[in-house]
């Protein structure tokens, strides 16, 4: 619908006005100006309906669009909802809000994933949090598939929030191509999103730590992704006692079997349902199993395997002469090297529910066995071949920001994390206002916190907002003082006062 009816205009002048409204229309569109009555849906419309109702809309107007099909769906406001509705004001089921003592806990935590990333030579990457959806769609009927949040965009494109970062990871290798330098050791610390069913730690929003090796073949990475987890929970306070690493190789699996002719193709789809092992009864599993095309022995011999908690014992069976022992073996006996031994421990059941690991897996557990997964990860040295590039040696993991938080709060860890601000700067005059901004200037330029009080506001509150917000001094710019061209300072610890020159006030 136009803005005017070109009828009210004069003739003469609607030729030359019209790339005028044309320009005005496109600018208020995004501007959501309010929309008259009539014109306001009583239901809002579903985002992909949406999309394909606007686009003919605007097809059907002409012109304007310049160029009809998706793209200028892109240009429609979104449907406007009713004024003065009353709206829920919890974030949506399965996300969070993050008050300021929720943010300062965050802080802390991604600061030592940071910190951890530094200390191992790793740099910082991001993606954006939408893609495409085609980039989390795998055959191996992964349980994040069903979790994706997915959508299509107002120019017809199907997109997802990221349930994980890995995908983007390889996209991103594969665009750069040749003009990265291997090895490469990215880290990441990025929000993903998972239609997730909820329990403790599990959410539908969480925050992942990323760490990333491609371009090491050997099981050093593995060794060296493992220690900066370790190092990670020793900076924290967590201990071996309170959580261990449960490690296997996917090649274990494909061992198996191998002996059993099972064809390549199916050993993702055999993965995920292994991965369930814990979660569904074992005749579920075993069913599943036979539906991927297993025989009943190779399914016997496959449950007798994974029940192997004994490096030695798995070498009994299989023989000492395969992949699967000969990097377990040396994992273990790099792990002894960096110190963490008593941190990681055999799990044949551990394969992980992605389908892209070919090698070393393994998940942070706490000993308890209260919680779910604290972190995962392996080696999966044939992703980037399913997106149409070259493959690269890789391996990684994932450490969500929820679980470990509710460990802590479990062991008592959690720090204590309160505002802190070096000084609070008063004027006890309105006058002195400018002067207080000028006190605060300073001390800011000296790189020092300064809440500055902007209302005029009697000294008890200027006290109880220092006390709340930890604060060191309190600057006080007074007249008296302040005709001899100093200000009052008082250290809150000790209660000790004195007047000091603005000039020398540090
Ligand atoms: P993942 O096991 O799916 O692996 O997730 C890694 C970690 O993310 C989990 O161990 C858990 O800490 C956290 N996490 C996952 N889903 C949720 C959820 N719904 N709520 C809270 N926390 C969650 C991956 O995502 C792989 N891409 C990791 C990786 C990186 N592998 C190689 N590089």
């Amino acid at each position: 619908m136009p803005p005017f009816p070109s009828s009210l205009l004069n003739p003469r002048l609607s030729f030359s006005l019209k790339p005028l409204f044309l320009f005005i229309q496109s600018s208020i569109a995004p501007l959501q100006f309010p929309v008259p009555r009539q014109l306001i849906s009583a239901k809002p419309r579903n985002f992909s309906s949406l999309a394909s109702v606007q686009s003919s809309a605007i097809d059907n107007g002409g012109s304007s669009s310049g160029g009809g099909g998706g793209r200028s769906g892109a240009l429609s406001p979104p449907p406007v909802a009713e004024e003065f509705q009353r709206i829920d004001v919890n974030p949506p089921k399965g996300t969070r809000d993050f008050p300021p003592e929720d943010m300062r806990l965050r802080n802390w935590l991604f600061n030592h994933f940071r910190e951890v990333s530094r200390l191992f030579g790793f740099e910082e990457v991001d993606y954006p949090v939408l893609e495409s959806e085609a980039l989390f769609i795998r055959k191996a009927g992964e349980e994040i598939r069903d979790q994706l949040y997915c959508f299509e965009d107002r120019g017809n494109r199907r997109v997802a929030l990221r349930p994980e970062l890995t995908p983007s990871l390889a996209r991103l290798v594969i665009q750069k191509g040749k003009s990265l330098s291997l090895p490469l050791k990215w880290f990441a610390v990025g929000q993903c999103w998972r239609y997730e069913r909820m329990t403790r730690g599990r959410r539908r929003e969480h925050y992942q730590w990323n760490m990333d090796i491609l371009g090491v073949p050997e099981v050093t990475a593995e060794a060296e992704l493992i220690s900066s987890i370790v190092t990670f929970f020793k900076r924290i306070g967590i201990s071996e006692s309170d959580v261990g690493f449960k490690v296997s190789s996917r090649k274990v699996l494909q061992e198996v079997l191998r002996c059993y002719s099972v064809p390549e193709n199916l050993f993702g789809k055999v993965c995920i349902v292994i991965d369930k092992i814990e979660k569904i009864p074992i005749d579920e599993i075993k069913r599943e199993l036979k539906a991927t095309g297993l025989s009943e022995e190779a399914i016997e011999e496959l449950l007798q395997v994974l029940s192997i908690k004994s490096l030695t014992k798995l070498e009994e069976i299989l023989g000492g002469s395969g992949e699967a022992i000969a990097d377990l073996k040396q994992l273990f006996l790099l792990a002894e090297k960096f110190g963490y031994s008593e941190w990681i421990q055999f799990d044949a059941s551990v394969v992980r529910g992605l389908a892209y690991y070919t090698g070393i897996v393994f998940e942070g557990f706490d000993r308890e066995g209260k919680l779910r997964a604290i972190c995962g990860g392996g080696r999966y040295d044939r992703l980037l071949s399913t997106f149409g590039g070259d493959d690269i040696p890789a391996c990684g993991f994932g450490f969500g920001d929820a679980v470990i938080v509710e460990l802590l709060k479990e062991k008592g860890l959690l720090p204590e994390l309160s505002l802190e601000v070096d000084n609070i700067v008063c004027a006890l005059d309105y006058d002195l206002q400018g002067v207080a901004a000028t006190v605060a200037t300073k001390l800011r330029g000296k790189g020092q916190s300064v809440d500055l009080v902007l209302e005029s506001k009697p000294l008890k509150w200027v006290f109880k907002r220092a006390a709340r917000a930890n604060a060191e001094r309190l600057i006080l710019v007074g007249n008296t003082e302040w005709q001899k061209g100093m200000v009052g300072v008082k250290i809150l610890s000790s209660g000790e006062q004195y007047e000091i020159k603005l000039d020398e006030l540090e």
